[in-house]
């Protein structure tokens, strides 16, 4: 997978500077930036810094089973891995941030709240506009609202999320999806599909940069408003917000455990891992399938609920799809 490039075109009064974070393992999520910036990059009124994150100590890709495990409890206290230096040095003035992340364990990855927890972080995005852009399995829902808690103690003002998801069902991707990351491979179960968010979908992502492009040229980020309705950026399932809820508190709970245990990486944490996966697969094998079906059974009733939620979590944005057809390609 190539690198993203950065392209910086010589400061001029009316060159708008914009800020790309980017980290991706598989590169999946470097594809999705690399098509919603590309028609920024085209266009000669934009000089575009990406700033790669790189962990001192590198994640492993294709995980092994027990350092993929071991990343839960961090991910969940949002505890920061130190990231090596970074190219800026806090003074540049961008007009627009673009922050891509993908979620570990229901939080935002390590990487990307390293980022967030950075001091040059404050520097760099205090009332700056952000538009983060999420790719993951599906369960997207609390991290983003981990996420607006990082961006409002750096004083970013959140303008926009654009969230790509596999497409493939929640309990398909339950076992491709591990199953990619462990091998490294997207089509590692025969007979299922392939893990991860789909080609189609990543080509037509560029529909935000288009979009993006327009509001910049217009001054648009200077305002308050969304600059990415109408195009399908956000199209919550609030159904798996229980599941999310539940997951947060157990992640949580068992990540303090392990996190008094021992250190990430250290050998005593492996019998409270394996006692975790245990309890895990139980409670997913038992009280998952009564869960779901007791929201099924509930589901009529929950209808103005759920709809709330779901306007709730695909704010700012929006799932409308009004302006599909200025900004597909
Ligand atoms: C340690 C770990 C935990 C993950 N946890 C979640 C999760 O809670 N929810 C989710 O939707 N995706 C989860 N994913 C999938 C990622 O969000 C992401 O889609 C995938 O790792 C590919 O990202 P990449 O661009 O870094 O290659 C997890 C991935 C990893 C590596």
């Amino acid at each position: 997978m190539a690198p993203l490039n950065t392209i910086e075109t010589l400061a001029s009064p009316s060159v708008k500077r914009i800020l790309v974070l980017s980290y991706s393992q598989t590169g999946q999520l470097a594809e999705i930036t690399r098509s919603i910036v590309e028609p920024l990059q085209k266009n000669g009124n934009f000089s575009i810094h990406i700033e790669t994150l790189r962990p001192v100590t590198p994640y492993p890709f294709p995980w092994r089973f027990f350092a993929f495990l071991d990343a839960f409890p961090e991910s969940a206290h949002m505890v920061a891995p130190p990231l090596q230096p970074l190219s800026l040095s806090g003074d540049e003035a961008f007009d627009l941030v673009i922050l891509p992340y993908q979620v570990w364990f229901l939080a935002p990855s390590q990487p990307m709240t390293a980022f967030l927890k950075h001091p040059l972080a404050k520097k760099l995005l205090a009332g700056k506009p952000v538009v983060t852009v999420i790719a993951c399995r599906n369960m997207w829902l609390l991290a983003q609202d981990k996420m607006k808690g990082l961006l409002a103690d750096c004083g970013a003002r959140l303008l926009d999320n654009v969230v790509l998801v596999d497409p493939s069902p929640t309990f398909t991707t339950f076992f491709t999806t591990p199953a990619w990351l462990l091998s490294g491979r997207r089509d590692f179960l025969p007979g299922l599909p392939a893990a991860g968010v789909d080609a189609a979908s990543i080509k037509a992502a560029s529909r935000f940069g288009f979009a993006l492009r327009d509001a910049l040229l217009a001054d648009q980020e200077r305002g308050t408003a969304p600059l990415l309705t109408g195009l399908k950026a956000a199209d919550s399932d609030p159904n798996l917000l229980v599941s999310e809820k539940a997951g947060t508190r157990s992640f949580y709970l068992w990540g303090k455990l392990l996190r008094a245990v021992g250190e990430p990486g250290q050998w005593r944490r492996r019998p409270f891992l394996v006692l975790y996966v245990t309890f895990l697969i139980a409670l997913i094998l038992s009280i998952v399938p009564v869960s779901l079906l007791l929201q099924a059974l509930l589901r009529p009733f929950l209808r103005r609920r759920l709809a709330a939620l779901k306007q709730q979590f695909d704010a700012p944005s929006g799932s409308g799809i009004e302006r599909m057809s200025v900004y597909e390609q």
